[in-house]
């Protein structure tokens, strides 16, 4: 039987979660990034999230298979206690939980950390990723029509909320 462990992510997890995303830069719109983030992208990424902006891992057999972040939704001021959240499985894992796992956490910590809203914004056609937030509780906050453009067509942004 196979064990999923949930933890705040360490440098040591950093090559593994640019690995799990870089997947969805090169091959999936999940993301609006083309290129990989290099290493040095990723420890900035990672070194800018404090205790307020958790990342997290899920790891299975010692094997990081998935993470997630709590991010600043908005440098300004006054949209300090929004953020926004990212979670990415990796693509052998996909369909087992881990998802749903991943973001309940992150909702928890948020409530715990006084966050008052949890955006999440998601291309148009990631269905996968509607269902899941969807699922949780996410609402339908907007929706802007082809602001992205990767493999050659457009792409709508879809706006979802979750109020703690
Ligand atoms: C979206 C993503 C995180 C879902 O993770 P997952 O571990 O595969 O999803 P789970 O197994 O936890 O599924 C939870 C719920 O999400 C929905 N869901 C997940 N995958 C789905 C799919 N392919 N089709 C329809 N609904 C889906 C379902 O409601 C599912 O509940 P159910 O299994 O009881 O029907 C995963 O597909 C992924 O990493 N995609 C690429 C990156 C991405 O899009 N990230 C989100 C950007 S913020």
């Amino acid at each position: 039987m196979t064990t999923t462990l949930l933890r705040l992510a360490t440098p040591a997890d950093l090559s593994a979660i640019n690995d799990i995303y870089s997947y969805s830069v090169l091959y999936s719109t999940a993301t609006y990034q083309s290129e990989p983030s290099t290493d040095a992208e990723r420890l900035a990424w990672f070194t800018a999230h404090g205790a307020a902006h958790p990342v997290t891992v899920a790891e299975i057999d010692g094997q990081v298979v998935g993470w997630g972040s709590l991010s600043p939704y908005h440098p300004r001021a006054a949209f300090r206690h929004t953020v926004e959240e990212s979670v990415y499985i990796h693509h052998d894992f996909h369909r087992r939980g881990l998802g749903r796992t991943i973001l309940l956490d992150l909702l928890a910590r948020a409530r715990a950390i006084g966050h008052h809203r949890v955006i999440a914004a998601i291309s148009g056609d990631q269905e996968p990723s509607l269902a899941l937030h969807r699922a949780l509780g996410f609402t339908n906050a907007g929706r802007l029509n082809e602001v992205g453009f990767k493999f050659g067509r457009w792409l709508d942004l879809v706006y979802l909320e979750y109020r703690i």
